[in-house]
This record gives structure tokens, C-alpha cells and sequence, in this order.
């Protein structure tokens, strides 16, 4: 699949990953790009980028009529990129209450599903296409200190597998990308390492062109994905001792 010549649409566009999506897509050479965003005006300095090839979308993923009127009006869509995400940072058990992992599940499992089935007939359409679903080294192991955040991710790897399955048949590729911390607004408490969010966007894209179906940027990640290969139980023990109570500093993973 190449990126270049594509028609893209990027959720959270306005976001530090998002917003770095939208840089390599151009640089890739991408056709069109539909930056999608809940506030419009904060894609704004995007679009002025390249008026030609940056259109603005209005999308909130937990919206239906949003999530549907946007596949409507992009119909030449290509390469679908659900970036668009929360992270709440709340334990299972010691959160007040379910509204925050009801939160987490609305933007990043049923947005993201939502988007998937919204546009899968518009991929078809258009040959087939790619999705990259952007979810998190998380959605692998649970992180008690951002419990309910690991649930929607872990939620919506498992949806990633069935949406590429069901969709194997009309030739869509179907991308899961795991990062680690990176370097933005959601994660400005957690310590580092952080990845810079342009590798996160250039792992991505690269791995759409070299069809690769799971990919991890950043070392945190790549190492991490390794260990869960060696030893998954030890990984999960070591995750278990940030609690959320608990300070996150001196975590490697
Ligand atoms: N940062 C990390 O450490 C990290 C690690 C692994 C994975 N990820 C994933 O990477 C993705 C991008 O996150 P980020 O780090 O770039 O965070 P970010 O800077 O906070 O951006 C998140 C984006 O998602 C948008 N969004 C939130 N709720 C939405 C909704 N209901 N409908 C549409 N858009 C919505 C936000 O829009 P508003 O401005 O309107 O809120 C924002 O544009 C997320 O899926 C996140 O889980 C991040």
C-alpha cells in the first residue's frame, strides 16, 4: 500500500500525534488529507499548511451522526487513521466510580469500532485500503496506575483482530500500532523515556507501505514487546507494582 497518492482522514488530528500524522502524510506525498478534529478552529494552522490538500473535518468518534456524516462526506478515503484517544489514568477498583472507564471505552473502543464500520464500505469501494488503529504498548499489559485506559486499549486490540479479519476479504490492511510514552498532552505526568510523537507517526506509516500488521515505536516499546515474547508474566508483575496510587517515576516499561 502506498501512502503516496493516498486519500487519508485522521482522527484527533489536532493532537500531538495526530497533528505529526498529518505532517508525514504530506511529506509522503498523500493526496488528500481530511484532518478530523471535535473543535474544527484547532486544526486551523493545519489546514493553512496546504489548502489544497488539507480539508478540516468536524468528528467527535462517540457521536454517531458525526461518525456517519463524516463517511459520508469523505467517500474517496484510502488510509483511515484512529489516533483520536483519552487516557483518565484511573485504577480498576480504586477509581470513584465507572465513569471513567465507561469514557475511555466510548472514545477508544467504541469510537474507534465505530469508525471502522462507519468506513469499511467506503474502503471497499475504493479498492480496499488501510486502517491504522492507534492503541498502546498498554493494550499488551495491564498498567494498574492507568487501569481502565489499558482495559479500553487491551478492548480495542482484540476489535482491531476482528475488524481484520472481517475485512480480509475485500483486501483491507488493517495496522494495530503499540507505542510506549510518547512526548504529548496525554501523557505529561508519566516520566520518561517518551517516544517523540513523529516516530510514532513514521513507524506507522512505514509499516502501512511495508504491510506490516502490528508494529511498536520507540525503544520502550520494541523492548517491551520482546519481553511480553519471553516472559509475559514477569512483565505483568512488574507493571503490577505501579499502582495508582503510586508514583510512576523509575518505570521502565
Ligand atoms: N501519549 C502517549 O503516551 C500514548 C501512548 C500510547 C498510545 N497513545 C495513543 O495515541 C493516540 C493519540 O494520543 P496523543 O498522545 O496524541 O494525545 P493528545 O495529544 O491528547 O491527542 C488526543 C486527540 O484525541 C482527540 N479526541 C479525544 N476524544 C475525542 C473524541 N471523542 N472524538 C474525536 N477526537 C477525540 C483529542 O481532541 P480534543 O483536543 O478535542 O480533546 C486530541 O486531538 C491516542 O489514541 C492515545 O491513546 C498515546
Amino acid at each position: 500500500m502506498q501512502v503516496k497518492d493516498s486519500v487519508a482522514l485522521v482522527t484527533g488530528a489536532n493532537g500531538g500525534i495526530g497533528k505529526q500524522f498529518v505532517e508525514e502524510l504530506r511529506n509522503l506525498g498523500a493526496a488528500r488529507i481530511y484532518v478530523c478534529a471535535r473543535t474544527p478552529e484547532k486544526v486551523a494552522n493545519l489546514v493553512a499548511l496546504d489548502q489544497n490538500r488539507i480539508v478540516p473535518i468536524q468528528l467527535d468518534v462517540t457521536d454517531t451522526k458525526s461518525v456517519n456524516d463524516a463517511a459520508a462526506h469523505c467517500q474517496d478515503v484510502t488510509l483511515l487513521i484512529n489516533n483520536a484517544g483519552i487516557s483518565l489514568n484511573q485504577g480498576v477498583i480504586s477509581a470513584p466510580n465507572l465513569d471513567s472507564a465507561r469514557a475511555e471505552l466510548e472514545v477508544n473502543y467504541f469510537g474507534m469500532l465505530s469508525m471502522c464500520r462507519a468506513f469499511a464500505p467506503v474502503l471497499k469501494k475504493n479498492g480496499g485500503g488501510t486502517i491504522v488503529n492507534v492503541l498502546s504498548l498498554l493494550a499488551r499489559v495491564h498498567l494498574p496506575f492507568s487501569g481502565s485506559y489499558s482495559v479500553s486499549k487491551a478492548a480495542a486490540l482484540s476489535m482491531t483482530h476482528g475488524v481484520r479479519a472481517e475485512l480480509a476479504s475485500q483486501k483491507t490492511l488493517v495496522v494495530a500500532v503499540m507505542p510506549g510514552t510518547v512526548d504529548t498532552d496525554l501523557a505529561k505526568d508519566w516520566p520518561d523515556p517518551k517516544v517523540a510523537p513523529s516516530v510514532v507517526a513514521q513507524v506507522a506509516l512505514q509499516a502501512v507501505i511495508d504491510e506490516v500488521e502490528d508494529v511498536y515505536p520507540g525503544q520502550q516499546a520494541t523492548e517491551v514487546s520482546a519481553q511480553l515474547l519471553q516472559d509475559p508474566k514477569g512483565v505483568e508483575k512488574y507493571l503490577a507494582t505501579f499502582l495508582p496510587t503510586s508514583s510512576l517515576a523509575g518505570i521502565q516499561a
